[in-house]
């Protein structure tokens, strides 16, 4: 894990333009001002952040906004993302490092190929497979991602696309292995090409090459179909400029019910006023345009933020009968339309919590 400190705002900002791993699990580029350091017999402690530069008022604000929006359904979410995670990025970065998970069918064909840190998705369209994101590395690519589809009768010759939801490498960091060993057509945002192609030679992950079937995005809406998976693709700036997200059609395999699910490219916080401006802005956009499509189920490329290593667990345990009307339990990643537009709202007020924390004015 890279672990880049920086000790004050400035040093902060001054990587900004870094191409590191989400600020999930990584300091680069991060907002806070570090000053608690455990020492002694406590050295090696994750300490708590302190935030000499927090706008309190407007902290207690947005935090009381997100939560109006999150109500007792989506408290878990807002807990994690508006507190935890937001106020102390180390301490929740503890839980989130590089444990394995069983490689689950979540939806119908629809399969969880990840690990506790990051996630990637398998779509057996019909056509062959989608890939959503490709883990941090070859290894990761190679030692889960394919046994992962392995479980359900796949090999890598089945990968048809791999989708890169943006330039930091626990996302694009297992596509240059996927693509030199299976050759997919790799697919990204303008602007995470671009950021990917700017990594020097030595770049560890090595990146995809945008070779001549690769696709690179630039319209907003665009869409992408094999088999019988249509892929919506959004352009989402603001964790990154190059993020990307996507509504695609998702069936419960249990009752047979078809729905829309989204996956928000990168929900994480950004490190400059502009960006987290340009982020809050999105996240707002995207709750609009995910409400009027009617998506109520809720995928992310990191368990932290969609909870499917808790969701796994129990989903193992749900029964429905034969004919799919009755189950014990909801689908745990099938909230409803109004919930997934609350999530995304309160997503946007904890980024102007969080930059409010840092201490920015933010643009938008
Ligand atoms: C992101 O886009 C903005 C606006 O185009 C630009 O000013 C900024 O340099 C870009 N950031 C990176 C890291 O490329
Ligand atoms: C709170 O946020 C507003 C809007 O961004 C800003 O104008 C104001 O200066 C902030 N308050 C403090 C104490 O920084
Ligand atoms: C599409 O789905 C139908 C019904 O599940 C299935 O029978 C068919 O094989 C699929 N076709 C393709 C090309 O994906
Ligand atoms: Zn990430
Ligand atoms: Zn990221």
């Amino acid at each position: 894990m890279k672990t880049v400190l920086a000790t004050t705002a400035a040093a902060a900002l001054a990587l900004a333009g870094a191409v590191g791993a989400c600020p999930e699990h990584d300091s680069d580029g991060h907002l806070e001002a570090r000053q608690a350091k455990a020492t002694g017999a406590l050295a090696g402690y994750f300490d708590y952040d302190v935030y000499p530069k927090a706008q309190a008022e407007n902290v207690t604000k947005y935090i009381a906004a997100a939560k109006a929006y999150a109500r007792d359904d989506v408290y878990p979410y807002y807990a994690r993302d508006c507190n935890f995670y937001s106020a102390n990025t180390k301490l929740d970065s503890a839980g989130n490092h590089d444990g394995l998970a069983p490689a689950t069918e979540v939806f119908k064909d629809f399969y969880f190929v990840g690990l506790s840190s990051w996630t990637a998705w398998a779509y057996d369209t019909g056509d062959g497979l989608i890939i959503y994101d490709t883990l941090a590395s070859a290894a990761e690519a190679e030692n889960i991602i394919l046994p992962g589809l392995a479980k359900f009768g796949f090999t890598g010759k089945d990968i048809k696309y791999v989708f890169i939801s943006h330039e930091h490498f626990d996302h694009y960091g297992g596509a240059k292995y996927l693509q030199d060993n299976f050759d997919p057509i790799i697919v990204a945002s303008k602007d995470t090409w671009a950021a990917m192609e700017k990594l020097p030679a030595t770049a560890d992950p090595a990146p995809p090459v945008r070779n001549a079937k690769a696709i690179t995005v630039t319209k907003d809406g665009s869409e992408i179909t094999l088999g019988n998976v249509t892929t919506t693709m959004y352009l989402t700036p603001g964790h990154t400029n190059g993020t990307m997200s996507y509504i695609l059609p998702v069936t419960d395999s249990q009752t047979g019910e078809k729905m829309l699910a989204g996956m928000y490219g990168g929900s994480g916080a950004s490190s400059t006023a502009w960006s987290l401006g340009v982020q809050a802005t999105q996240l707002v956009r995207w709750a609009d345009l995910s409400r009027k499509k009617g998506v109520k189920a809720f995928v992310s490329n990191h368990h932290s933020r969609d909870h499917s290593l808790y969701h796994i667990e129990e989903y193992a345990h749900r029964v429905c009968d034969p004919k799919g009307r009755h189950c014990n339990f909801a689908h745990p990643w099938v909230h409803t339309p109004d919930w997934y537009y609350r999530w995304a709202m309160m997503g946007s007020y904890c980024i102007r919590a969080q930059a409010a924390r840092g201490g920015f004015i933010l643009s938008q």
